[in-house]
């Protein structure tokens, strides 16, 4: 089996980790991968966004199965490219994967659709928007629609900060073209939480649930990031709000997709959250979530590759799909001054001091320079905790975060706090 992993992050690490760990004999190539992939796969020195070499490169390797983890190949239609190519790949078509690269696309589809989401409106130009924030009540969220490496929603609590959000994704761009088109939405109060499924069409296997933690730091103060840190499962939401949400939020919106003529198939990840009215949904992802997957993933007894198979060849509602007790916390180690600038290339020390028995280590940014592990992104690590509860779990993944060290290392220290109170 030669499968060909698309991705560099921590995600892409524990997807590899996973494939790996139910089958060792597997050939796993990743592309570009970073340096703690290079310790289970092959790197391929390609980007996620060069689809003809990575097409040829899968077509000459006789790749059997390509998985694709991020958000920008998905939307710019890498799936359609290596399906073109004759190739088997893991991950939705561009026209699917648009519920996650357009938030436009994604609200007017839950809304015509009758999915409960956050009321809103969408504008194409600045003077009509300033003029309907004018009117709303603060707090208010501003989107910039486009893909924006999870850094385009302002949450705003005052007047000010909604009108600075306002010229900073559509007079700065900010965002870049994310921001040509935006999304002004309603508040919503309540707990967060993010259920994954695999999906293919309209049949939904959610997996375990997870919680991660975007603002930079402790006490969700600071600007978003891409995830500071995850846990699962949700020891405090019942079990009967996450069958509401997935009967109500993430079963419809498959059918939706299908009726659209957009059937989805790969990971289908909502965004929730919790409020008095029910769960509404904050948004859509079209692959796995990172850190959300290095939670998840080493949750799952059975083995990855086994759902990648059966999604693809249409028998995703009959297999069997088991979920460990334990729990999983993971704690991201990032660069000084992420998410805005940060530097690269800082020694990383104390990986070697760590075994699988005391925690999972998932790379997420570095690289290796003179035979030892570098910093090379704004999260460097995914420190992840196994135990036997969230507190069994936090614990072990804080040691072992605190056994490792590079200069100007930052981290959250409340992970996963709401699930002990
Ligand atoms: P997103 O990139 O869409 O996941 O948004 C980033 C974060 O902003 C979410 O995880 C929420 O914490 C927050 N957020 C987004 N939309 C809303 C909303 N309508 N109400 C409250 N918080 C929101
Ligand atoms: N952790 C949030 C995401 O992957 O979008």
């Amino acid at each position: 089996m030669r499968i060909l992993v698309i991705g560099r992050g921590g995600r892409e690490h524990a997807i590899v980790w996973a494939l790996k760990r139910a089958d060792g004999s597997r050939k796993i190539y990743c592309a570009p991968g970073n340096a703690g992939i290079a310790q289970l796969a092959e790197l391929v020195d390609i980007g996620e966004l060069e689809f003809d070499r990575l097409v040829k490169f899968a077509q000459e390797q006789e790749i059997d199965l390509v998985v694709v983890g991020p958000d920008d190949p998905l939307a710019a239609g890498i799936v359609d490219a290596l399906e073109a190519g004759g190739l088997r790949v893991y991950g939705p078509r561009q026209n699917a994967a648009e519920i996650e690269g357009s938030k436009i696309f994604m609200k007017n589809l839950l809304h015509k659709y009758g999915i409960p989401t956050a009321k809103y409106a969408t504008f194409t130009d600045y003077e009509s928007a300033k003029a309907y924030l004018d009117a709303q009540e603060i707090p208010i969220v501003i989107k910039a629609d486009g893909l924006a490496a999870g850094k385009g929603v302002t949450v705003c609590f005052s007047r000010e900060q909604a009108d600075e959000a306002l010229r900073d994704t559509m007079l700065n761009k900010s965002f870049g073209a994310a921001g040509d088109k935006v999304v002004i939405e309603e508040f919503l109060e309540g707990q967060e939480m993010s259920i994954l499924a695999f999906v293919d069409g309209a049949t939904v296997r959610p997996m375990s649930p997870a919680q991660d933690h975007k603002p930079v730091f402790d006490g969700d103060k600071g600007p978003n990031t891409g995830g500071m840190g995850t846990y699962s499962p949700l020891p405090h939401i019942p079990q009967s709000i996450i069958d509401v949400a997935i009967e109500t939020i993430v079963e419809p919106t498959a059918r939706a997709m299908v009726a659209e003529g957009r059937p989805f198939r790969g990971v289908l990840f909502a965004g929730l959250m919790i409020t008095k009215d029910g769960p509404k949904t904050i948004e859509f992802n079209a692959r796995f979530g990172d850190p959300e997957t290095q939670v998840v993933l080493p949750r799952l007894k059975t083995d990855l590759l086994e759902i990648f198979q059966a999604s693809l060849d249409g028998r995703l509602d009959r297999i069997e799909i088991e979920w460990s007790d334990e729990a999983a916390v993971c704690v991201v180690l990032a660069s000084e001054g992420y998410p805005g600038s940060y530097p690269k290339g800082l020694p990383i020390d104390g990986l070697d001091q760590i075994s699988e028995d005391d925690a999972l280590v998932f790379h997420a940014g570095t690289a290796s320079k003179d035979g030892r592990f570098v910093t090379n992104g704004g999260r460097v690590l995914g420190v992840v905790g196994r135990g036997r509860g969230i507190a069994e779990a936090r614990d072990r993944a804080y040691a072992a975060a605190d056994r490792i060290n590079f200069p100007g290392k930052q981290n959250r220290t409340d992970i996963a706090a709401k699930a002990l109170v």
